[in-house]
């Protein structure tokens, strides 16, 4: 059965970004890259993936416009109310509005494979509403902010499935239980 899986870094406060949109609260941690729920192993079970503008903007300007390639291999919806430029090379889908017709798009597109909800935490918060998010993964990096980008700013139940350490961040895997009361 096809999983939709929210796979984020996040502040122990609970932001994946600083109100500028940086991450070098993040880059400056360490990771072990074949440790317990690392990127890897996770983005090979992945089939297709959705982030928001702000997200896909962000990859734009830091890597896209220092000549590096488009990291994803699979197909990657993005949602935007706005006519946002493509990227060479990338199997993009733009997409707005209500996210179950952009789940059922991808989870045909994968085939098989699992999706990935990259962020940010109210896009990650629409797909909780619609009861198509399965499990929530984050690394929470020992840092504070006090302000930023929320990690997901609606209500949400979980169920606590699994806790590991890797490098400097603690790895929690939640299943999700529904929209909270
Ligand atoms: N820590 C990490 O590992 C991590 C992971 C992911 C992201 N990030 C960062 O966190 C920040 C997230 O930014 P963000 O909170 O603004 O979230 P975002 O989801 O990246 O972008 C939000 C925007 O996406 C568009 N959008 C979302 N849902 C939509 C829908 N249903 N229909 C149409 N458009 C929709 C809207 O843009 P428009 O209306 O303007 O088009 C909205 O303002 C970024 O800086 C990103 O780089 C960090």
């Amino acid at each position: 059965m096809t999983r939709t899986t929210y796979y984020t870094a996040t502040t122990l406060d609970g932001f994946l970004a600083d109100e500028h949109d940086s991450l070098e609260w993040l880059f400056r941690q360490h990771i072990e890259e074949d440790g317990p729920m690392a990127y890897g192993p996770f983005i090979a079970t992945i089939g297709a993936l959705v982030m928001g503008a702000t997200t896909y903007e962000w990859i734009r300007a830091h890597h896209l416009e220092k000549g590096e390639a488009w990291a994803y291999s699979v197909p990657t919806w993005v949602m935007t109310h706005r006519e946002l430029a493509p990227v060479v090379g990338a199997d993009l889908r733009f997409a707005r509005g209500d996210v179950r017709p952009v789940h059922e798009a991808m989870a045909a597109a994968a085939d098989g494979r699992d999706l990935w909800v990259v962020g940010g935490g109210d896009l990650a918060g629409q797909f909780v509403e619609a009861g198509l998010l399965d499990e929530i993964w984050v690394q929470v990096a020992p840092v504070t902010l006090g302000a930023g980008r929320p990690l997901l700013p609606r209500p949400v139940d979980l169920r606590l499935e699994e806790v590991a350490r890797n490098g400097d961040f603690a790895c929690m895997r939640y299943g999700v239980v529904g929209t909270a009361p």
